[in-house]
């Protein structure tokens, strides 16, 4: 092969790949909220367990996962209310006063500050047409393989 064909050669696969469309991955507003499910128990448990570390931990995961939704979902179909809009309204302060009592290391502040988040979940899902779509604080943990306790040796031990 000479070189000046290997050249256009190149330069014609590279076209080519250039020219494919950029399906960069983007998750429904259904699976964004199973993992707010998933996190909204696990800072419940954490919570519960003492490991004021996790429970930071999964309130980051929480705000970034609303994050996602404005983001990917700025609106919805089914919705009357752009997401965007009412999860900063609705979610905003709950989520701050949560922050506050996992930063205090405050039990009793940090329940009501939960059922004041939960109560927020349940209002935008009645916002959006989805108020048959209840969640509720932890009845169990389904969680068999991970440790909700602090570990005595953490690292991470804040
Ligand atoms: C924008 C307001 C809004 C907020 C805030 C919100 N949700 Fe949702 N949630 C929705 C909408 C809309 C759907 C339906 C999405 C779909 O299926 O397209 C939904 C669906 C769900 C589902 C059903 C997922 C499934 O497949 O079973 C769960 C569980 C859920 N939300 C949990 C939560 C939890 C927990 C919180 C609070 C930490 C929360 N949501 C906060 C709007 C919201």
């Amino acid at each position: 092969m000479s070189s000046r064909f290997a050249l256009v050669l190149m330069a014609a696969v590279f076209a080519v790949s250039c020219a494919q469309p950029n399906e960069s991955y983007a998750p429904g507003l259904g699976e964004i909220m199973t993992l707010q499910q998933m996190r909204h128990t696990k800072l419940w448990l954490a919570a519960e367990a003492g490991n004021w570390p996790l429970a930071a931990y999964e309130l980051d995961e929480l705000n970034e996962g609303f994050e996602d939704a404005v983001h990917f979902h700025p609106t919805h179909k089914d919705s009357p209310v752009p997401i965007a809009e009412v999860v900063e309204k609705i979610m905003t302060q709950p989520l701050k006063d949560a922050r506050a009592a996992v930063e205090a290391k405050d039990a009793a502040a940090f329940a009501q500050a939960f059922d004041a988040v939960t109560d927020g979940c349940n209002r935008c899902h009645t916002a959006t047409n989805f108020g048959f779509n209840v969640v509720t604080r932890p009845a169990a943990n389904p969680y068999p393989n991970q440790v909700f306790a602090l570990p005595a040796d953490s690292a991470g031990t804040k």
